[in-house]
């Protein structure tokens, strides 16, 4: 098998970055969006959509790449398109395909007026039976032409974290590949082969089995999450309780692995929510007992207001609380589900004057938070603040010293979500340091710990 010429569809913050490692792989790209501008940006050299690197690494291989918004023009010219479109969910909690459908009806169109075999690969989460039963027929009656003979479909998500989708994306554990016929199984391996850098072995299974292992991933990492805050949450209360030191044990044992096992804040952002929700809906409709992952997703839409409560009792009602973070990770400028988002609101809204700050999120904050001031300035938020909640350990935060905390005050109370400030910071007599996490008063737990005996 020898083919270069590849198509994507659908180039925002995955499809974009997949444009650009696909040409920095030896592949001819066509891009398709509905976007003109993406189009034009793609076409100019510049990246679609904002993601670490990816500017850089679509003006390097802009030779390999030219956008369009025909997909007609990008089918024609490809022997394997890539379908990365949104799919966003509806009140229950299932992903819509509307999107997906407006797409597939294009690609039929052209698929008509195609000679030569071609595989369509959709990327984007769907629920369970949407490439078979939903997407295959649009396909089907579009082109005229029959899948597995004519043309080929697979479901084959990928694995990607935002801020780190170039890495994760030329580097995945495994390949997960759904097919419908054999042939666009071998296609997208190869395809596959040609851009991992790791050697990823591939997992190759039914539409139906692909679609399900995808939300399920991402269901069992937010579980493993909301295990390590739930054991934070204990830690707090045993004396010299430390998460990080239970869960280093946890993860020296190969069932469970350190991975996404350290205590801190909830999980948000545009996947792990309502991954985890639409696969509760899935299993509720099928009949299965999915109790787990409600109780998942309950538990973690409880830990910010537990942690407003606890913050709450270091506060007087004059403070100025700044929150460092309002991204839902580092190195992201999407504040969806963001805890540190639920932080400012709840706080202004008991009262206090709260500050933000985050690298990346500020503008989409603004847009957001009408009760909390977001200043561009760190020196300033700081300066202006007595109380300080670190909520993620984006570099820009853990690499302040002592000083740049205190600013032109004489003292500063520091809650560091995720134990990741310099020792200097923790050992300074000027800060009060609040690590989350970790026992704060050993004597008081110490009696409260007899009463697991007594
Ligand atoms: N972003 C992630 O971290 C991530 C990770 C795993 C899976 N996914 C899944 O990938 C899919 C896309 O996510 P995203 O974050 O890249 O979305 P996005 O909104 O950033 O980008 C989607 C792009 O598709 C374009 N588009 C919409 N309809 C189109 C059409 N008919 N033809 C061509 N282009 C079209 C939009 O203009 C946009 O540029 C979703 O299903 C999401 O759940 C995303």
């Amino acid at each position: 098998m020898d083919f270069k010429n590849v198509a994507v569809i659908g180039c925002g913050k995955l499809g974009g970055t997949m444009v650009g490692c696909l040409a920095s792989r030896g592949f001819n790209v066509t891009a398709v969006d509905v976007s003109e501008a993406a189009v034009n940006a793609l076409n100019n050299g510049e990246a679609p959509a904002q993601e670490n690197g990816l500017d850089e690494l679509i003006a390097a291989n802009k030779e390999k790449i030219t956008a369009t918004m025909s997909h007609e023009d990008a089918i024609l010219k490809s022997d394997i398109s890539f379908v990365i479109i949104p799919t966003p969910s509806d009140k229950s909690g299932a992903f819509t395909n509307q999107y997906a459908i407006h797409a597939f009806k294009e690609i039929g169109k052209a698929l008509a007026k195609k000679d030569s075999y071609h595989t369509v690969v959709l990327t984007s989460t769907v629920m369970p039976g949407s490439t078979r039963s939903v997407l295959l027929p649009v396909l089907e009656e579009n082109s005229g032409k029959k899948c597995g003979e004519d043309f080929g479909l697979c479901y084959s998500p990928e694995f990607i974290a935002l801020g780190t989708v170039i890495r994760d994306y030329l580097n995945p554990d495994f390949y997960l590949v759904g097919e419908f016929d054999k042939q666009s199984g071998d296609y997208l391996e190869y395809v596959n082969n040609a851009v991992a850098l790791n050697h990823a072995p591939t997992k190759r299974m039914t539409l139906e089995n692909a679609e399900l292992a995808k939300i399920a991933v991402n269901s069992f990492v937010t579980m493993k999450i909301s295990y390590a805050n739930m054991l934070a949450d204990m830690c707090e209360k045993i004396p010299g309780g430390n998460v990080d030191v239970v869960s280093d044990a946890l993860g020296m044992d190969k069932r469970i692995g350190r991975h996404y096992l350290t205590g801190g804040f909830g999980y948000g952002g545009p996947c792990f929510p309502r991954d985890n929700v639409a696969l509760d809906y899935a299993g509720r409709k099928l009949g299965a007992n999915t109790i787990l992952l409600r109780t998942n997703d309950d538990f973690n839409r409880n830990i910010s207001p537990r942690i407003v409560e606890r913050i709450n009792t270091y506060l007087n009602a004059d403070d100025t609380v700044s929150v460092l973070g309002l991204s839902y990770k580092p190195l992201s400028h999407l504040i969806e589900e963001s805890p540190g988002i639920y932080l400012c609101d709840s706080l202004a809204s008991m009262g206090y004057r709260v500050l933000g700050y985050d690298p990346l999120a500020n503008e989409y904050a603004k847009q957001a938070l009408k009760n909390t001031l977001i200043l561009d300035d760190l020196e300033e938020c700081l300066n202006q603040s007595n109380v300080i909640l670190v909520t993620n350990n984006d570099d820009v935060f853990t690499s302040l010293s002592a000083n740049d905390y205190l600013g032109n005050k004489d003292s500063v109370t520091i809650v560091d979500f995720w134990r990741c400030l310099p020792d200097e910071i923790k050992n300074d007599s000027r800060i009060t340091y609040v690590p989350l996490g970790k026992c704060l008063d050993d004597e008081t737990a110490a009696k409260n710990l007899s009463s697991l005996w007594n």
